[in-house]
């Protein structure tokens, strides 16, 4: 959880840090990360590990959550791995010094020119379909000497309650090869010299609360363990994906990243004993609840508008371009006013983004303090795919973020300028001359 508290000037602090005194340091809207809660949930999924399985294990980071150099960094620093889905992201994780040995390369439609990059920098590759195995297996013998060590992604028929948009381990997903598809692809991957199978993978989807269907996934991963080894493949490695959900608002209630830990290393061993398998290495690769609940939006309160019996609404300065999951997927968040942490709850009250469109709301009916502008609302659990999927729409330029540590703070993320807004434009000179 996040390291807060409210301090005597009746603010709230993180990381030892008054959120009034970043606001106006660094502007709004601005993420806050919290430094100390982000090591803290590395170390909880890295020893809880450590303490359930007996064999070996490793947590890779789903970067897709927040992908920049200083998150990147202090995840790398924690000693877990990472997962990338684009060229962007393992561009990024390399720059931040991790070593490749410790990337895992995701996506169902990755580039002959990403493909390239990753052989290239020497990552693991988890390949998704068919086009992807034959272009490697074309590219590994020229970029690499050794071959090309890959899992191999497997839809595995487990259905999630979650939004639908994030369910991916559903048979009807596009991700991963089809179960009927999987004696073909082990008999293609054992005759390739090129190509060196490692392990295999499987992801059920995100903001999952259900412990049951990440008990099953082992039993069916341990089904195809099975059946590689009549290929002779040297697979070591079962790869169990992410999506332990996290808590938004009060009505939510995730198992806690122990709970999960256990529940996945019980079901893998068991799994394993059953069909006579040694112990693979255990790979989970968490996103959200590794970060999600580390970091906060500040933002500053604008106008306000009442709608005599219907509702009143107070708008911020950012929205749907820095916090785009309320209009994705009616996703739920919880706000604070951080200069009047102790201000009784009177008021209910729509909090509305700045973005022209109605649906940009970051939270219906919240309950909150009297506010006024000028005040500063905090938005609580933005951590995971809050930055990573900002845009500039509007031309509004992304947030700064700041990481904070021991009353500490550091930019980690520069606000975009209006100059930013327009670097990548070009006016070609036929418009500019016909203009006049
Ligand atoms: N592994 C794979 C292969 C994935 O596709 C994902 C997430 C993860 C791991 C990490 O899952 P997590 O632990 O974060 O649940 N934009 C959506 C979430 C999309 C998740 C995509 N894949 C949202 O804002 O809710």
């Amino acid at each position: 959880p996040l390291t807060a508290k409210v301090n005597q000037k009746d603010h709230l602090e993180i990381g030892g840090c008054d959120v009034q005194l970043l606001v106006e340091r660094f502007g709004t809207p601005l993420y806050i990360l919290d430094e100390f809660s982000l090591r803290t949930a590395c170390r909880q999924y890295r020893d809880n590990f450590k303490d359930y399985y007996s064999g070996d294990s490793l947590v890779i980071y789903a970067s897709k959550a927040w992908s920049c150099l200083a998150v990147c960094n202090i995840i790398n620093s924690e000693g877990l791995g990472f997962d990338v889905v684009s060229g962007g992201e393992l561009y990024t994780t390399l720059q931040a010094g991790v070593n490749p040995d410790k990337i895992y390369f995701h996506g169902n439609n990755k580039s002959a020119t990403e493909l390239e990059f990753a052989v290239e920098t020497g990552c693991k590759i988890i390949v998704d379909n068919w086009l992807e195995l034959k272009t490697l297996t074309e590219i590994a013998p020229a970029k690499s000497e050794t071959p090309v060590e890959i899992l191999l992604r497997l839809t595995p028929g487990i259905e999630c309650h979650t939004h639908e948009y994030i369910r991916t381990g559903h048979l009807d997903s596009k991700f991963g090869f089809d179960p009927n598809q999987i004696e073909e692809v082990f008999k293609f991957v054992s005759q390739q010299k090129a190509i060196k199978c490692l392990g295999l993978h499987a992801h059920i989807g995100s903001q999952i609360f259900e412990l049951q269907p990440h008990q099953d996934l082992p039993e069916v991963l341990a089904q195809w363990l099975k059946k590689a080894q009549e290929y002779n493949l040297p697979i070591q490695t079962l790869n169990v994906g992410g999506g332990l959900g996290i808590r938004y608002t009060e009505s939510d209630d995730p198992p806690s990243i122990a709970e999960w830990v256990k529940i996945v290393a019980e079901a893998v061993e068991k799994a394993c004993k059953r069909y006579d398998l040694p112990l693979p290495q255990l790979i989970a690769e968490p996103g959200r609840s590794l970060i999600g609940s580390s970091c906060v939006t500040a933002y500053t309160v604008g106008g306000s508008k009442e709608v005599p019996e219907i509702r009143n609404y107070i708008s911020v300065d950012g929205g749907m371009s820095d916090n785009p999951r309320p209009i994705t997927y009616e996703s739920l968040y919880r706000c604070v006013i951080a200069n009047k942490m102790s201000a009784d709850f009177t008021e209910k009250v729509t909090v509305a983004g700045k973005h022209c469109e109605s649906g940009d709301v970051v939270i219906e009916d919240a309950t909150l303090p009297k506010t006024d502008a000028g005040d500063i609302l905090v938005v609580t659990a933005t951590g995971a795919y809050n930055y990573s999927m900002a845009s500039n729409y509007n031309r509004i330029g992304r947030p700064a973020a700041v990481v904070v540590n021991q009353g500490e703070a550091n930019l980690i993320i520069e606000r975009e300028t209006y100059q930013h807004l327009i670097n990548r434009d070009r006016l070609p000179e036929r418009l500019v001359n016909s203009a006049n």
